[in-house]
């Protein structure tokens, strides 16, 4: 598609844009649009939602946000709970509200379809509506027929698809540093409207700027804008998180293999990351993958597969391998600690990964309440998601302070989330704390010569267990019992 000239006034103009819905995406996309430049109204129908906002409150622990929104707060970024003022003053809406998963692992769109009824009767110009939340293939089509049906002239507005791929604790740098941007579009006009909205970033002007947010290492600027049909951008986004969902269960697949055979899938991880057409990225190894994405939207891309009579027997068996994940897991505990009941276990991390509050499908949650119904007391630390966790574990597990204080006379230390501060202990000090000098790591923190140099017998995943230096009374894991 060739450049479309916009107007003098367009050009010279930062865009309007509201952001319907102040949760995660909604919050991180409205204040990235703000600090590249645009003026953003970020929409809620939730008051008192709203008025935390207002007052300083952050509904999620996310690094910059605090920053960008101090920044920008009553200056390029207001708030309100009025979706049709907002959409009539705004060249483009951005729906940015939830799509929760429904029984069958369909994804809910009935709040999608709220808004866009609303934003209807709103189309006084021409408008561009922006689908940003995870979607199925189909949901853009279904924006336009719902906002035909409650009034919307066919010509008044476009309906585009910009799927995100923000990882939790990282959104802002990702969306600032995208590897790319996705544009889904039925036309140039459209596709003219965003490319103006995503320019401060595809020119690199934003990254020339002294107060722009730091660039991630591995970051590439400008970053490339993809367009395509918005179908083709609605299964870019289901079909990547389900190849990178893939990559994880393969992965933990090999390492079981790994630990049946004695190898270390560390170093098989190093050898067959290092082709490029592999890569190393998201080869981790550990209890399985969480978080308010993958499983929700690999169920959801299962189901839209399954609607249009494809059967992806490949995406049953990842999420099954995902769950086997997490009971080799406890398993693997059961095999170290031989009785549970009454045993004292330590537990580092809540969150379902590193660097954020969220516990959504965590496995660290769902593993220790497995733990807690074989009857072994617990004591968590989470440098983040304690307040969350404690909505769900109740009173069941003692929160620690830190670290050290969940380790304090623990049979043994589970590490379940892969947050950097787990991964530069005191391990000296560690050694006096525990009652029993054992680390089942289920994130591969360590290196395990150095956990049995400093007197640990230490079990990982897809590694061999190693025995403290200077210790023999230590099983060595049943490995037809673990496999
Ligand atoms: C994911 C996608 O990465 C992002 O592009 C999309 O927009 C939303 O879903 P997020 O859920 O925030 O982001 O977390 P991510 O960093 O992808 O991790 C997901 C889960 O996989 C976590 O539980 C993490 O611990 C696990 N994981 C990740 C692994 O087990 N191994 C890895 O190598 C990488």
């Amino acid at each position: 598609m060739g450049h479309v000239c916009l107007t003098p006034r367009e050009k010279s103009l930062s865009m309007r844009i509201a952001v319907v819905g102040s949760g995660y995406v909604g919050l991180v996309t409205g204040s990235c649009f703000a600090d590249i430049g645009h003026d953003v109204v970020i929409v809620d129908n939730d008051e008192e939602r709203l008025a935390g906002l207002r007052s300083g409150a952050i509904p999620i622990h996310e690094r910059f946000l605090p920053e960008l929104l101090a920044r920008q707060l009553g200056q390029r970024i207001r708030l309100s709970s009025d979706l049709q003022a907002a959409a009539r003053e705004c060249d483009a809406v951005f729906i940015a509200v939830g799509t929760p998963a429904t029984d069958s692992g369909e994804a809910d769109m009935s709040y999608v379809e709220s808004v866009a009824r609303e934003i209807a009767g709103a189309l006084d110009s021409y408008k561009v509506v922006v689908e940003k939340s995870t979607v199925p293939v189909y949901t853009s089509q279904w924006i336009r027929t719902v906002m035909i049906r409650n009034g919307g002239r066919p010509a008044s507005f476009d309906i585009a698809s910009n799927p995100e791929f923000l990882r939790e604790g990282t959104a802002v740098s990702d969306f600032l540093y995208p590897d790319r941007i996705v544009v889904g579009v039925e036309n140039e006009r459209c596709a003219a409207v965003l490319r103006e909205i995503y320019e401060p970033l595809t020119s690199g002007e934003y990254y020339s700027r002294a107060d722009a947010i730091p660039r991630p290492d591995r970051a590439q600027v400008p970053p490339r804008l993809i367009i395509t049909s918005t179908r083709s951008a609605e299964m870019i986004k289901h079909a990547s998180n389900a190849f990178l969902a893939m990559k994880i269960s393969f992965i933990n697949a090999v390492a079981s293999i790994c630990e049946s055979v004695g190898a270390n899938v560390q170093q098989v991880c190093e050898g067959i990351g290092s082709d490029s057409r592999i890569g190393s990225r998201f080869l981790n190894p550990g209890i399985g993958y969480g978080g308010s994405c993958f499983p929700k939207d690999l169920m959801a891309f299962r189901a839209v597969a399954k609607e249009c009579g494809y059967d992806f027997r490949l995406l049953d068996e990842v999420i099954r391998i995902n769950e086997d994940q997490r009971h080799r897991f406890l398993r693997k505990v059961r095999s170290v600690l031989w009785t549970l009941r009454g045993k004292r276990l330590g537990v580092l991390g809540l969150a379902f990964k590193g660097g954020t509050d969220d516990i959504r499908e965590s496995p660290a949650i769902l593993l220790v309440q497995e733990l807690l119904r074989e009857g072994c007391h617990i004591s968590a630390h989470d440098p983040a998601a304690m307040d969350r966790a404690r909505e769900v574990l109740k009173s069941s597990v003692v929160y620690a302070a830190g670290p050290y204080e969940a380790a304090a006379g623990a049979d043994a230390l589970l590490i379940l989330t892969e947050w950097e501060e787990f991964a530069a202990l005191d391990l000296d000090r560690l050694r006096k704390l525990v009652k029993y000098p054992i680390v089942i790591d289920g994130r591969n923190l360590y290196d395990p010569a150095i956990m049995s140099a400093h007197g640990f017998s230490y079990y990982s995943v897809g590694r061999p267990a190693t025995l403290p230096e200077d210790v023999t009374a230590e099983i060595q894991p049943d490995k037809r019992q673990i496999s």
